[in-house]
């Protein structure tokens, strides 16, 4: 089993469990990062493929496909983080950016369009807009296929996928600054409020002068 408290992300209390000690192992962990667990069946053999969508709910396209490499068994906090940090030459850590990935994925052409076409489903299913990057969870030997989750910006900007799929970085971001514009017009043409005498009828009890 893959234990993960619900809202960490960035791997951070996420354990693998093979018997009944190390779950309960995992599950005191991960309850000490989240009030809410969840338990997954783990993917064996796994293989983890990412794609980018960019756009909204009517026109949305999606990037290559890459496949990160992990150096564990779970990519860690570490792996995602730290590992362009200390030692390295540049001194900093450009995060998953930096990461070991093979882009695009060394995948047959007909999971590709099967990820990418799940992908952008996920992408509109959520009511996404702008640029999110989706994680898939694969198993080789059967062919199965999980959307595992999706990474929001600024933390997946994903700029790489969209390079190896012919959008340059300038470009990308002016086609976000655009649906975040066209975002803006369609929520200002919303109504957020209505004048409502809902409460006039209603008779708060304490209130100064009532005596119910
Ligand atoms: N069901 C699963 N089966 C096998 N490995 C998993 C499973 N869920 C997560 N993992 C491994 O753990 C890593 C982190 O889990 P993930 O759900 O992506 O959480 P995070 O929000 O921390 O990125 C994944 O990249 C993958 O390597
Ligand atoms: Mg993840």
């Amino acid at each position: 089993m893959i234990v993960k408290p619900v809202n960490l992300g960035s791997s951070v209390g996420i354990a693998r469990a093979n018997n009944r000690d190390k779950l309960i192992a995992a599950l005191d962990e991960a309850f000490g990062f989240a009030s809410r667990v969840l338990v997954e069946k783990a993917v064996t053999p796994l293989r983890e493929i990412n794609c980018a969508v960019l756009g909204d709910a009517e026109d949305a396209r999606p990037s290559v496909c890459e496949e990160p490499i992990n150096s564990d068994e779970i990519l860690s906090y570490r792996d995602k983080y730290l590992s362009g940090g200390k030692g390295s030459k540049s001194g900093k850590s450009g995060g998953m950016s930096d990461l070991k990935r093979r882009c695009p994925a060394d995948i047959p052409d007909e999971l590709t369009q099967q990820v990418q076409t799940l992908a952008v489903k996920t992408f509109r299913t959520l009511g996404c807009s702008g640029v999110a990057r989706i994680d898939f969870l694969n198993n080789p030997e059967t062919g199965e296929l999980w959307v595992n989750e999706i990474n929001t910006i600024p933390g997946s900007l994903s700029f790489y996928l969209w390079e190896a799929a012919g959008v340059p970085f300038d470009e990308l971001l002016d086609t976000m600054l655009q649906q975040a514009f066209k975002r803006h017009r369609e929520r200002a043409a919303l109504s957020f409020s209505y004048d409502t005498n809902i409460l006039s009828a209603v008779s708060f009890g304490g209130t100064k002068g009532s005596k119910q």
